[in-house]
This record gives structure tokens, sequence and C-alpha cells, in this order.
């Protein structure tokens, strides 16, 4: 019997991982360095939260939720998005009353049940961001502008900036309707799904892959028509703080969205040869969701990006170029020649390990096999210890990117690696490093290794 990973997930093995380490670490400095702070809720929430925040009659919801029952009977959801449990959250700790303007990140895993296909799985990742408690149009630009640049920090170039507004809850209603006359006329042409949109919602048809449904959605009445004078005066102030921020954008009528909860703004970022239907990201207002959620009257905005999206729109642009990391950085290997010398080698292969990844054989291997395996890992530099280096109080360094090799006296050897080969630390001053290093465990490796030599 052999197991296969779930339909629609992937394992993400080492050589891409770090692609995906990369944008997550950015991603993180950047959210932080625009005052937002990282919550972790949990994988799964009652299933009750998606219907309520999410929708009823969204395709999330009715298609896509992989839902089940625990040991007690309770219904729950793995979450197919991270907005609904962090608004959950929010009310639920009171989050409002620590800070006014309250900002929250998140990274990790989502669940769908959608057709798997390219740039769309099961299980999936968003870098997700939620601003609680402002009605300022400068938020909205600054929620999009951000989601730019981290759209842009994965090396993302070719994007396409889409916003919409949607009004207020109020003009939702009159704009439902206007839709729902718009499509009353057309019922025939419409797909079995969209029969039943159309008396339930609307506004849910224009999310509708099928291609008669999609060709109708393009003539409905312009939303514009529908916005209160707040409403458009938002919008308009959105545009032009976005303006303000350089940003060049597409306004987009049909942009409502697959999800009920928003109100006003509304933006997606797509990658031209990823196509229309397959967004790196969106997302918008939702001003009424925290009263929804059982809390205060707070207006908020947010955004989540598919991670597995972004890093395939990376690698387009980056048109061809191999994305597996330069394995040739800053490692060492820890070649040994004999069970003499296996006790100092072992010691000092941990205690280098406080300042630079350190490799070492096993399995007792002969030295080319090792300096094979050491070529094979893309180390830059492998580290010699025979009898003859144990008396000496040397250690042979060969530099496996140009061939040098070189002995080198013991006790340079950290700041040999510290000038050669890129630390852990890099950032600290060398003689921290070296201090650092030697006061602990690699003073003690080291003079081990002085003193288990011969004289
Ligand atoms: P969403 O548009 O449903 O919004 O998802 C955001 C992004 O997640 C999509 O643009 C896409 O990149 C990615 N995504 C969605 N489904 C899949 C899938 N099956 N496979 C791969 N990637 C996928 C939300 O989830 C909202 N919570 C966004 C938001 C935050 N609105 C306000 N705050």
């Amino acid at each position: 019997m052999k197991y296969k990973a779930p339909r629609g997930t992937q394992d993400i093995l080492p050589g891409k991982v770090e692609a995906w380490q990369s944008f997550e670490s950015i991603s993180r400095t950047i959210l932080e360095r625009h005052g937002y702070r990282e919550i972790r809720t949990p994988v799964f929430e009652q299933k009750e939260l998606f219907l309520r925040t999410v929708g009823q009659d969204t395709d999330i919801v009715q298609k896509e939720m992989y839902t089940f029952a625990d040991r007690k009977d309770r219904q729950l959801a793995l979450r197919p998005e991270g907005t609904a449990p962090v608004i959950r959250s929010y009310v639920e700790n009171s989050l409002w009353k620590e800070r006014a303007l309250q900002k929250l990140y998140y990274i990790g895993p989502m669940f769908r049940y959608d057709r798997p296909q390219k740039g769309r799985y099961r299980q999936f990742h968003h870098v997700g961001a939620e601003a609680l408690g402002s009605l300022s149009p400068l938020v909205d630009a600054e929620v999009i502008a951000l989601m730019e640049m981290l759209l842009r920090a994965a090396g993302i170039k070719r994007l396409i900036l889409k916003i919409n507004s949607l009004g207020e809850a109020e003009n939702r209603k009159s704009y439902t309707l206007a839709l729902k006359d718009y499509f009353s006329g057309k019922r025939d042409q419409l797909c079995p799904d969209c029969r039943v949109r159309l008396e339930a919602n609307p506004m849910r048809i224009l999310d509708c892959k099928v291609p008669a449904c999609n060709q109708l959605s393009r003539d409905i009445p312009a939303m514009e028509q529908y916005l209160s004078d707040q409403d458009s005066e938002h919008y308009e102030k959105v545009q032009h703080w976005l303006g303000v921020l350089g940003l060049s954008f597409e306004k987009d009528k049909n942009l409502v969205r697959g999800l009920d909860y928003y109100t006003r703004t509304t933006f997606e970022f797509h990658h031209d040869e990823l196509g229309a239907t397959v967004a790196l990201g969106g997302g918008g207002r939702y001003d009424g969701l925290v009263e929804e959620c059982g809390g205060p009257e707070i207006p908020a905005i947010g955004f989540s990006l598919g991670t597995e999206r972004v890093l395939l729109a990376a690698s387009l642009d980056r048109a061809g170029k191999d994305d597996t990391v330069d394995k040739r950085k800053g490692a060492l290997y820890l070649a040994w020649l004999g069970e003499g010398v296996l006790e100092a080698a072992f010691k000092l292969a941990f205690a280098l390990r406080n300042i630079v990844p350190v490799e070492m054989d096993l399995e007792a291997r002969s030295l080319k096999a090792q300096l094979r395996q050491a070529d094979k890992m893309g180390v830059s530099h492998v580290l010699i210890l025979g009898d003859q280096e144990l008396v000496s109080k040397k250690v042979q360094v060969k530099d496996l990117t140009t061939g040098d090799q070189v002995d080198l006296d013991i006790e340079k050897l950290v700041e040999f690696i510290h000038t050669k080969i890129k630390c852990y630390d890099t950032d600290k001053a060398p003689e921290r490093i070296v201090d650092k290093a030697l006061g602990g465990e690699l003073r003690e490796a080291l003079s081990f290794f002085v003193n288990s030599g011969g004289n």
C-alpha cells in the first residue's frame, strides 16, 4: 500500500520551502513595520461562524467547506479563510479595548474543497492582515498599498490592481434588488445554481464561473449609481490616496468578491499571465462584521493573499530562472579520519553549530566519500581533521568553491569562520560572536581538542 498526499494538497519539500520561508519572513518584517502584530487562531472553528460571516449562499459555505462533527457532536469546520476567526477572537478577547486601531496579521493554512488545478488547492496558505477600528479612507489606501508592497517584495512585477465599492449595507440592499431585476429577465439563461442564487442572494451570481452566467454578468447595472453620497465620497478618497501613493488601478464594477461580509471598498490583485479567475489576493472593508459577531459597532478592512499563487507569479516574473535556493551558502562540513579523532570532531561540530551550520559524517566514511557528500550538500567549506591535525593543533580547511586548501591554527578557527563564511549572527560584531562562542561550549570544545592532541 502506497500512501499519497490527499488530493489538492502538496508537500513543500526542502529546496522549495526556502522560497516560502523567505516570503513569510519578508512579509512579517513588512507587516510589522506597518504596525501589524501577529495573531494565531485555531485551524478549526464552529461551523456556524462561517455561515454567519462568509455567508450561507456563498460557494465557500455551500460547496467548499470541510465540516465535521466532533465526538460530542459539535459542528465544526476547517477554516476556509482567516477573517472570520480573527473577528471572533477580537470580539471574544475584547481587543478593541486594548487599542483603538487594532492591526493584526496571520500566516497559515486554509482549507477549501475546491477543484484542484494550477494555483487552486484544497489546503492553501494565506498571509493576511486586518485593520480594525477606523472608517478613514486612508486606512483603505494604506491596506491596499501594504498588500502591493508584499507582492512586490515577493518579486512580482506584472501586477494589476482592481478596485470597486459595494456601498454600505443599505445601499447593497437596493443594488441587490436592481441585480434581481436584471437577472430575472434572463432567468432561463442562468445555470441551475444561479437560479437558486437569484432568489437567495443575486450578488453571488457574479461569482459564477459558468461561461453563460459570466457573459450575462458583464452588462449588470453599475454599483456606482447605487452608492450614497457618503459612499461615493469614501470611494473617491480611496482613489485619491491610492494616487498619492503612486498606485495605478482599474475600476471593476463586477468585483463583489466571493464572501458576503464586504461593505464599501473591495480590491484584488491579479497577474496578467494567471488570468482574471486566479487572483493573487484580495480583500475589502467589512464595517458590519464585528457587530455581526457580537461585538460593538467597529469598522474594519483587510486582505489575504494566497502564498501558492504569489510564489507561482513570482516564478513567472523571474522568467524561467531557477527558483531553488543557492545551496553554496555559508555552511561547513566536518570531515574526520579515524576513530582517534571522532570524540574531538563530534564535540567540535556541536560547539561550532553555535555560530555556523555544520554537517558531519556519522558513518566513518573515507575522506573521498566525505568530500563527495559535502559537495552534494552544497556546503562552501570542509574542515578536515585527522590524527596529524590533532597533534599539530591545526585543522585543514578546503574551500569547495575554489578548491584551495589551507592549514589553520585551531585557535584561529572562529575568526576564520567569521571572516570567510557567513555565520548565523553576521549582523553582530565579530568580537561579540567570538566572545560568545569562545565563552561557552566552543571554548570547551577547542580546549578539549587542544588538550587531547599528543605532545
Ligand atoms: P479570498 O479572495 O477568498 O479572500 O482569498 C484570498 C486569496 O486566497 C485568493 O486571492 C487566492 O490567492 C487564495 N486562494 C483562495 N482559494 C484558494 C485555493 N483553493 N487555492 C489556492 N489559493 C487560494 C479571503 O479569504 C478573505 N478572508 C480576504 C480578506 C481579508 N478580506 C478581508 N480581510
